[in-house]
């Protein structure tokens, strides 16, 4: 019995310990009270709104979100513009489609049900027009890097002037957050680079808090109903808890009048 018990108090120390571990990793990166997160987390919709504009004019030029529909923009949970919106969105772009009927490829203007467009028309021209680096496609970038939100905020933060004798390449630069502290990725971001639709001052923090905002919510649209759902799901639990709990004292009482 005794050793059953102290087998899963070791399991439980281990697991403790090496999340912590995990964890301690990370915490260098630049953290952020972000509105999304914890269990009634919820983004921060003006903040999203800013955050596409961020991408659509500065990062859309080099990133693609391949995954991404102009409709998407405005569905429940995400940054939610208006159908108007929407469709004056996807009509700022070209789209190739066809063939027509003379077997010919043409462009309209987008519609909300295209995908994104993409700055390049595949990965060599992305990689042939960037020094040989490829700019990954951001659709789950989030997910798809440790730190998440964390990280991709502290990268749009950390360009600096490099260390006395810190060996840069051409076109490569200094980022106190990149592994080897190397990236090639010019700083994207200077301070008043656009003019936000709603005011809001553009600092280099701002717009990196906003585009951060943005790309978590697409890599993860549902993280607000996935939110709901477990609240939900808790209070159903603590419910059951309670009345198993009670009907258990009913039960067991019976049994103990007897002796
Ligand atoms: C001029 C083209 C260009 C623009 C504009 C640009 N990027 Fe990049 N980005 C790149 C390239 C190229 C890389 C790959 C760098 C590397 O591998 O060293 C990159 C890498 C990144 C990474 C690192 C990803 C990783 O692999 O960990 C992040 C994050 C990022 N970009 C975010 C942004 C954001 C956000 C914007 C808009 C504010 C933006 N980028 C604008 C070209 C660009």
């Amino acid at each position: 019995m005794y050793k059953k018990k102290l087998i899963y108090i070791k399991f439980f120390l281990f697991f403790i310990f090496f999340t912590n571990i995990s964890l301690s990793s990370e915490t260098n990166l630049l953290k952020q009270e972000w509105s999304f997160k914890g269990l009634t987390g919820k983004f921060d919709r003006s903040s999203l709104q800013r955050g596409y504009q961020v991408y659509n004019e500065v990062c859309a030029s080099c990133h693609s979100m391949n995954l991404l529909s102009y409709r998407n923009l405005g569905e429940e949970g995400g940054p939610e513009f208006s159908v108007e919106q929407v469709k004056a969105i996807a009509a700022n772009f070209e789209v190739t489609d066809g063939p027509n009927n003379d077997g010919e490829m043409f462009t309209r203007p987008g519609r909300p049900s295209d995908k994104f467009v993409s700055p390049y028309p595949n990965v060599q021209a992305a990689m042939a027009a960037n020094g040989g680096a490829y700019p990954p496609d951001m659709s789950v970038l989030v997910k798809a890097r440790k730190g998440g939100a964390d990280y991709i905020y502290s990268v749009l933060m950390g360009y600096e002037e490099a260390p006395q004798g810190f060996e840069l390449e051409e076109g490569v630069y200094y980022n106190k957050y990149m592994d080897g502290n190397k990236i090639k990725m010019a700083n994207p971001l200077s301070d008043d680079l656009i003019t936000y639709a709603d005011g809001t001052s553009s600092t280099v923090s701002q717009m990196s808090k906003d585009v951060t905002t943005f790309l978590t919510w697409a890599a993860e649209p549902h993280l607000e109903s996935r939110h709901k759902m477990g609240l939900k799901v808790i209070i159903y639990l603590i419910i059951f808890t309670v009345l198993i709990y009670l009907s258990m004292k009913r039960l067991w009482s019976r049994i103990d009048s007897k002796k």
